[in-house]
């Protein structure tokens, strides 16, 4: 008999409009209820972490600890990966004693190798080219405040990065206007504006001029100048000055626009304190969001 398909979380445009919105409405409904159910009694999610984190490292913790679930936490160095053990023999391991795997890594061959080898779900937890658990608690955030995403505009403005990249995915699946502004080298990949035309749905815009993306939307993000996988320096802090977020191009888009980051965030970098720390700012909310939108889509990797 055909081997049951695993419930893969690797990135936003893999999944349909109606998985993703289960999700997201699961999330809701978990975040809303104050009881003590534990759909997940009895599974252990494991997390690897090639990169630091913080949110994604505590939200999937706490989160599957809440819902009644274990958790076994692998970090950089003292795992076998860094001694040569292939990712995929130690995803055969793995799924002898859990249930799910989330990966962080630098490399994205990684998370595909690991899901081909896996024979549990596999979440991606970020890799340099997206972040689509991220996304996913973005859309929660913009939605609780702003009512449906669909046909609403954002204003991405900076490096277009592997968090833009989820957000690209999202604007289709979501079908709501994305406005990127970045500096032309730090563009989205013709590969990903090329699937975006094909789809067919939602709409995305890339210009240098970060002010005309501005205007009249309904949520500015950004994100690090310097993600963790590139170098830091000068140069990359000169192209992206002009795409920061600071209270002119706050004022360019609609007066209850909200300012949205995934974090660490810098204040005086890719975001003036003023409108990080600032009444638009829904950051926080966004870094909890984490949390609630993680149990979802464990809940459906999870098929509980
Ligand atoms: N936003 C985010 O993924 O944060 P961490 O790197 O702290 O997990
Ligand atoms: N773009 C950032 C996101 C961190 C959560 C990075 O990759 O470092």
């Amino acid at each position: 008999s055909p081997a049951k398909k695993v419930r893969h979380f690797l990135d936003i445009h893999q999944h349909d409009t109606a998985a993703l919105r289960g999700m997201l409405d699961h999330a809701a409904v978990l975040k809303r209820s104050k009881g003590h159910a534990k759909p997940f009694a009895g599974k252990t999610l494991a997390l690897i972490f090639e990169k630091p984190s913080t949110r994604t490292r505590v939200s999937f913790e706490v989160g599957m600890r809440q819902l009644g679930g274990e958790v076994v936490t692998l970090t950089g160095k003292e795992i076998q990966l860094g001694h040569g053990e292939t990712i995929a023999d130690t995803g055969r391991v793995l799924s002898r004693f859990v249930d799910v795997i989330m990966l962080r890594t630098d490399d994205e061959a990684k998370l595909h190798e690991l899901a081909s080898c896996a024979t549990v779900p596999v979440i991606n937890g970020l890799t340099d080219v997206s972040h689509p658990c991220q996304i996913m608690a973005d859309i929660l955030t913009f939605e609780e405040r702003k009512g449906s995403i669909e046909g609403k505009v954002v204003c991405w403005s900076g490096d277009a990065n592997n968090v833009c990249q989820s957000w690209i995915h999202a604007a289709v699946r979501f079908d709501f206007e994305l406005r990127i502004a970045c500096p032309d080298e730090l563009r989205p990949t013709d590969a990903t504006l090329d699937w975006v035309r094909a789809e067919g749905k939602g709409k995305v815009i890339v210009s240098t001029d970060a002010a005309a993306m501005a205007r009249g939307a309904d949520a500015i993000v950004t994100d690090t100048w310097v993600s963790m996988h590139h170098a830091d320096g000068e140069r990359r802090h000169n192209l992206l000055k002009p795409y920061q977020v600071n209270e002119q191009l706050m004022a360019l888009a609609k007066p209850d626009a909200i300012f949205m980051h995934c974090l660490p965030a810098h204040r005086g970098e890719e975001v003036s304190a003023c409108v990080m720390d600032g009444p638009q700012s829904v950051i926080w909310d966004e870094a909890e969001n984490r949390m609630h939108a993680q149990k979802g889509i464990l809940s459906w990797c999870l098929n509980t």
